[in-house]
């Protein structure tokens, strides 16, 4: 099922997300339908918040269209490890449509998370991946890509998504 995706300024992009306990069947409907969401938006990643659920839950998927999908699904994952080598890398973030920065970000991280069957799981993984999970990660903790970038460069993002939101309310 194809789920609304919450916009900037929504409370829930701002909580902390809840940990979950075991994965139930409502946990996996959750996680096929951020996939599903995913997919149809063309996004690599998407965190519960943007949702509008608080469960720490991810998903994500930067494998080419062409090679088909191959989505990354993550329940309360946590960094064991954070590479030195530092990565940077043009964001954008589904909740922020049309909006797009540079981040800086861990080259490699090691994650733990429960999978989809839940099992606990480690992971090592590098480049846009591993940046794709930090961005969604903090996603669970209220953190938005445009958190970590100038604050120029932040004013001017959100100067135009509040142009943006003042026209779609205007009358045509
Ligand atoms: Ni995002």
């Amino acid at each position: 099922m194809l789920l609304d995706i919450v916009k900037y300024g929504d409370p829930v992009l701002r909580q902390k997300g809840e940990r979950v306990g075991e994965i139930m069947p409502e946990i996996t409907q959750l996680i096929d339908d951020m996939v599903e969401t995913m997919h149809e938006a063309h996004g690599i990643g998407l965190a519960a918040p943007q949702v509008g659920d608080k469960r720490r839950v991810i998903v994500v998927d930067v494998v080419d269209e062409d090679a088909g999908p191959d989505p990354v699904q993550m329940a309360n994952p946590e960094l064991l490890w954070v590479s030195d080598e530092m990565l940077n890398q043009e964001e954008g973030c589904l909740s922020l449509p049309e909006h797009y920065a540079e981040v800086e970000r861990h080259n490699a991280i090691r994650v733990r998370y429960l999978d989809y069957q839940g099992e606990i799981r480690e992971r090592e993984v590098a480049g846009v991946l591993a940046t794709c999970i930090q961005h969604e990660m903090d996603h669970l903790d209220g953190i938005l890509f445009v958190d970590l970038i100038s604050s120029l460069k932040r004013n001017m993002i959100l100067r135009k998504l509040s142009k943006a939101k003042k026209m779609a309310a205007a009358p045509a």
